[in-house]
């Protein structure tokens, strides 16, 4: 029984859940692809996990050009879908946006990962928007009459239910 898990990420938030999946589905063939630098072959695995973080409301360039071209391919195999994203407000608005409903429909699976707003070390653009949303936060909480306000953080708990669907599709086979 061979899984696929392949994803995007840009800064690493999207590895971190994946590392989690990997040990939550110790005991199968887990290959992992991070789709940025390798292209795997979806007709190779009996079980496929697919997904990414979203930056300016979209996935990342190889994220999209992968669901475009192994669209067919993905509709054969069991699936799992899940996505990381910054504004966890607006996770089911991406989550339904960015899948095609076509896959949605055919995955066991569709799970939001949660997402970080970490600041990362290099671009200074990225760096000055991760900071504005970190303030839309905060000012959104005071507005609401809260002040401790709560950074977007990876769900441990959605990864395991990940793992767990797929042990279930896995015996289905
Ligand atoms: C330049 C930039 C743009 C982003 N745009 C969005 C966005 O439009 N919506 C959102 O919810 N999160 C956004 N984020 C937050 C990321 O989705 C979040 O940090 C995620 O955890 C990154 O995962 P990764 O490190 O695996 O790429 C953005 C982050 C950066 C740096």
């Amino acid at each position: 029984m061979k899984v696929l898990i392949a994803y995007s990420t840009k800064y690493g938030t999207t590895t971190t859940c994946i590392k989690r999946l990997e040990k939550a589905l110790q005991g199968m063939e887990v290959h992992t692809v991070c789709l940025e630098r390798e292209q795997p072959n979806v007709r190779d695995y009996d079980i496929v996990l697919l997904g990414g973080s979203i930056y300016f409301g979209r996935f990342r360039p190889a994220l999209r050009q992968f669901l475009k071209e192994q669209h067919s391919l993905l509709m054969e195999k069991p699936l799992g879908l899940f996505w990381c994203c910054g504004r966890t407000e607006d996770h089911e608005y991406y989550g339904e946006k960015h899948f095609p409903k076509s896959l949605r429909d055919h995955a066991f699976a569709h799970i939001f990962f949660g997402g970080t707003l970490r600041i990362p070390k290099s671009s200074w653009i990225d760096r000055f928007l991760l900071h504005s949303m970190r303030s839309a936060i905060l000012e959104s909480e005071i507005n609401d009459g809260e002040y401790t306000p709560t950074l977007p953080t990876i769900l441990l708990e959605s990864i395991d239910m990940m793992a767990t669907y797929v042990r279930e599709a896995a015996r289905r086979l």
